[in-house]
This record gives C-alpha cells, sequence and structure tokens, in this order.
C-alpha cells in the first residue's frame, strides 16, 4: 500500500516505531485514510467484496468516519472456503511473494497470500511485537512454532530477523533435541505455542537439566488460549519473563497484537494496520469498548489479501492503551465462540478449567476435556496430568476432589475428573493443544 501516511510504522531498530509513539488522535486520523484505502482497494479487485457491498447497499465512498465501517457487511470463515483457493486474492498470482494456509479441523484450508510489501509490513509488525516482550537486536531467538503453511514460523522467522536477531529456525517436535539445542546454542528468548512449552519442561526435567537454571530471558507465546495462571507457572518454572502474542492467518499471522512485557496487561494491538472491533456475537451489533464479545478484524494496509470485517470467532474486550497509549489493547482471549462447551446449560471454557486445575498444586497444565453422553445427560471428564513427583506421593483421591469442588464452586458444573501421570496426555503434533474431545453422538 502506498499512501501518505506510511512514514508512520517503519521499525527503528532498538527504539520504537513511529507509530507506536503515536498519539490516539494521529493513529485514528491515520486509520481513516487507510480504511478509505483498505475498502476502495477491496472493492475494485476482489469480486467477492463488490458483490457483498453491492448486496447490502454501501460502496466505499460511504465512509466518511471510522463509525461507518459497521455498514459494512462482515467476512466470515465459510466466505474464504467457497473462495478457495485463490478468489479471495486483489491481486494477480504472479504478484504473489508468499502464500500460508490454515487447516482447520475440517475440509478445505484456508489460503492466504502476501506481496512483498504484505511480507515487509508483517516483518515490521513481528520484530514491533519481539521487542514489546523485551527481545534487544543482538539476542538469539529460538523459534518453535512450526514452519511450513502455518504461518507460527516463517512469520515469527522474518519478525526476528527485522529486528536484528539471530534466529534459530527449529519448528515443533522432537523435543529432545530442541532442549539440547536450547541447552548448547543458549538463546535469549523462544516462541512458541504455551502447552509445548510444558512438554519442553517435561523435556527439560528428563534431561536431567534444571529450566530455572537456562539462558531463555524471554518466552512469547501464543497460537492458542493460555492464562494468567499458566503465565506464573511457566515464568515461575523456566525464571523468565512471558508475554501473549495473538494473531490469525486470515488476518496476517501472528503480530497482530502483543503484550508488553512491562505491563503484561493484555495485548496491544497494532492498530496501524489492523482496525478491530468488537461485536455481539448473536446480534452482530459493534460494541462499545470495555465489554466483552466477539472481535471483528479489517486490513489496513495488506495489498494481496485485503480482509473486511473477519468475524474472528474469538473472544474479549477492547481497553484504553497503556504502555502504548495510542493503540488499544484487548484481553487476553478467553475461548473461541466455537470452543464453548455447554454442558447441562452453562457455558464453559478450557481456560477455566486450566485456571482451576493450575491452582491446585500437583496438577502441570497438561489437560483435556472429553464430552459424552449418557441418556439424554451430557458428561464431562477433565483429564489432568500431575507433576511427576506428585503421582509417586501425593493422594491423589484428595487431589481429585479438590478440582472436582473447585469446579462446582466456580463454574457450577458437576464433573469427573481423571489424573493421569506425567506423559498421559495425548501432545499435539502441531504445537496448539486440542482441549476438547468431543465423544458425544452427532446430530
Ligand atoms: O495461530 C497465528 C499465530 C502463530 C499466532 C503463532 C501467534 C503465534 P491460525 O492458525 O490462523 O494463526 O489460528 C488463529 O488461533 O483466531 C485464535 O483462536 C488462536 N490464537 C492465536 N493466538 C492466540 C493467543 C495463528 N495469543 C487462531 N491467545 C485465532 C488465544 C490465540 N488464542
Amino acid at each position: 500500500m502506498s499512501d501518505s501516511s506510511s512514514s508512520l510504522g517503519r521499525t527503528i531498530k532498538g527504539g520504537l516505531d513511529s507509530a507506536e509513539r503515536a498519539s490516539r488522535d494521529q493513529i485514528l486520523s491515520l486509520q481513516r485514510d487507510r480504511l478509505a484505502w483498505s475498502l476502495r482497494h477491496a472493492y475494485e479487485n476482489v469480486p467477492f467484496y463488490r458483490r457483498k457491498f453491492d448486496e447490502a447497499g454501501v460502496h466505499p465512498s460511504d465512509l466518511r468516519d471510522l463509525s461507518d465501517l459497521a455498514k459494512f457487511p462482515f467476512t466470515v470463515k465459510t466466505d474464504l472456503r467457497d473462495n478457495y483457493p485463490f478468489n479471495m486474492f486483489a491481486v494477480p498470482r504472479e504478484k504473489l511473494m508468499r502464500i500460508h494456509g490454515s487447516s482447520g479441523t475440517t475440509g478445505k484450508p484456508i489460503v492466504v497470500g502476501y506481496t512483498a510489501a504484505d511480507i515487509d509490513m508483517w516483518a515490521d509488525v513481528v520484530a514491533r511485537s519481539i521487542r514489546a516482550a523485551g527481545v534487544r537486536p543482538g539476542m538469539m531467538v529460538h523459534v518453535a512454532y512450526g514452519y511450513g503453511l502455518f504461518t507460527g514460523g516463517l512469520g515469527a522467522h522474518y519478525g526476528v530477523e527485522r529486528l536484528g536477531c539471530t534466529v534459530v529456525p527449529m519448528s515443533g517436535g522432537m523435543t529432545d533435541r530442541q532442549v539440547q539445542l536450547i541447552n548448547d546454542f543458549r538463546p535469549d528468548a523462544i516462541m512458541v505455542t504455551p502447552s509445548y512449552m510444558l512438554a519442553l519442561l517435561d523435556g527439560f526435567t528428563k534431561a536431567g537439566l534444571d529450566p530455572r537454571a537456562s539462558s531463555l530471558k524471554f518466552g512469547i507465546f501464543g497460537a492458542e488460549p493460555w492464562t494468567n495462571a499458566m503465565r506464573e507457572e511457566i515464568e515461575r518454572d523456566f525464571a523468565l519473563d512471558a508475554t501473549d502474542i495473538y494473531g490469525l492467518s486470515e488476518v496476517i499471522g501472528p503480530g497482530v497484537a502483543q503484550e508488553c512485557v512491562e505491563t503484561k496487561d493484555g495485548l496491544h494491538i497494532w492498530e496501524d494496520h489492523f482496525l478491530p472491533e468488537v461485536i455481539d456475537p448473536e446480534t452482530g451489533e459493534v460494541l462499545p469498548d470495555g465489554e466483552k464479545g466477539e472481535l471483528v478484524f479489517t486490513s489496513l494496509t495488506k495489498e494481496a489479501f485485503p480482509i473486511i470485517r473477519y468475524r474472528t470467532r474469538d473472544l474479549t474486550r477492547l481497553l484504553p492503551g497503556t504502555a502504548r497509549p495510542g493503540m488499544r489493547r484487548m484481553e487476553k482471549i478467553t475461548g473461541r465462540s466455537d470452543d464453548m462447551i455447554i454442558l447441562r446449560g452453562v457455558n464453559v471454557f478450557p481456560t477455566q478449567i486450566e485456571e482451576i486445575l493450575l491452582a491446585i498444586e500437583p496438577c502441570s497444565g497438561h489437560y483435556q476435556l472429553e464430552l459424552t453422553r449418557e441418556g439424554r445427560m451430557d458428561e464431562m471428564t477433565v483429564h489432568a496430568e500431575v507433576r511427576e513427583d506428585a503421582h509417586a506421593s501425593a493422594d491423589l483421591d484428595v487431589c481429585a476432589q479438590r478440582i472436582l469442588a473447585r469446579i462446582k464452586d466456580t463454574i457450577g458444573i458437576t464433573t469427573r475428573i481423571e489424573l493421569h501421570a506425567p506423559g498421559g496426555i495425548e501432545r499435539s503434533a502441531t504445537g496448539k493443544a486440542k482441549r476438547i474431545i468431543d465423544r458425544r453422538p452427532k446430530g
């Protein structure tokens, strides 16, 4: 995207980007200009958007103020599937520098594309994120997000290079090897899913290494929901600063929002490139800042794959900026609307169970929720791992009773609890933990 305001947002090695230093008013004015461009770009170059806008009776020229965005239609995941593989692109295929995809759980993957300018912007926002997490030029960063069609590995990689750091492109899997290389190379920071960080913790113990004595000072964790209880656990076990990174392929990949290490109070959204809204998931109505709902994103500068009012299904609320006052924060994601379990009428998110488990001493943070149906009743079994030492000694029945009681008191449901020895819960091959196993009959 070429516009008069593109000087806002370049990465200045070591210091903050000019957009990170901008006032709220400067960001709002930048957003207005860029949003007008992005709507026009989508309308003129993607037949899907032209049709959708025409059907809704809106035109990019109807945008006078940022609030006018609410007149434009939403985009949902099935729209992207229906336009598989390349029909959402706003530039000719030859202009694409890269393609990524996300497989999801069923059906065709979502395909996303990037021009050279998009890759450049992405490297900038990831570099900005990593710096906000505490990493500085010259440090070494171990990247254990998967490399490939998944945006995690390569997205992180380009950002690490852009910041002027040394990247170790490890990708996911091979836990023993990861532990060995962390021990030998002595990286300052790691980028990985929080659940895989726990697998690395097991790996350290197995190798007879003290994780607190590792070289890691900063952990940048994302790609799945995780709680502040999990943060405390990881920070304590590894003696590092853990921050949250958020993103999704449809918007760009990692680097849409990032928590700042000095405040650890939710994630600053890089609003010079990505415009957030929070809506009521039932009515589609835009909610005021501070209210919880579904996060929606519009890209402001992307060339190859502009995305307008994309419904992420992620649940959070928008808060004013703190460490970066010009840009709003989003609260740590509590879950996805499609991860919400309704058990006998009560809404339950896996993150609620995670918080409870981590408050009970021997639980390690590896867990899964299994749903079954007996007669007409849905049942939930919480499968949780306990630590090695606890498994040998503690009274596991007492522990299970405590978990049961805590879930009943705080969420109001009765579940079954099964405690497992370390390694008893399957680790995910992709790095993203699978929290829910639904064995209820379909339909
Ligand atoms: O997971 C991009 C990414 C990679 C983000 C590495 C951070 C680090 P997708 O595979 O398209 O992209 O999945 C996107 O993952 O809609 C959320 O539901 C979830 N997600 C991503 N980051 C977080 C986070 C990448 N920090 C989907 N907290 C999103 C909670 C997250 N959920």
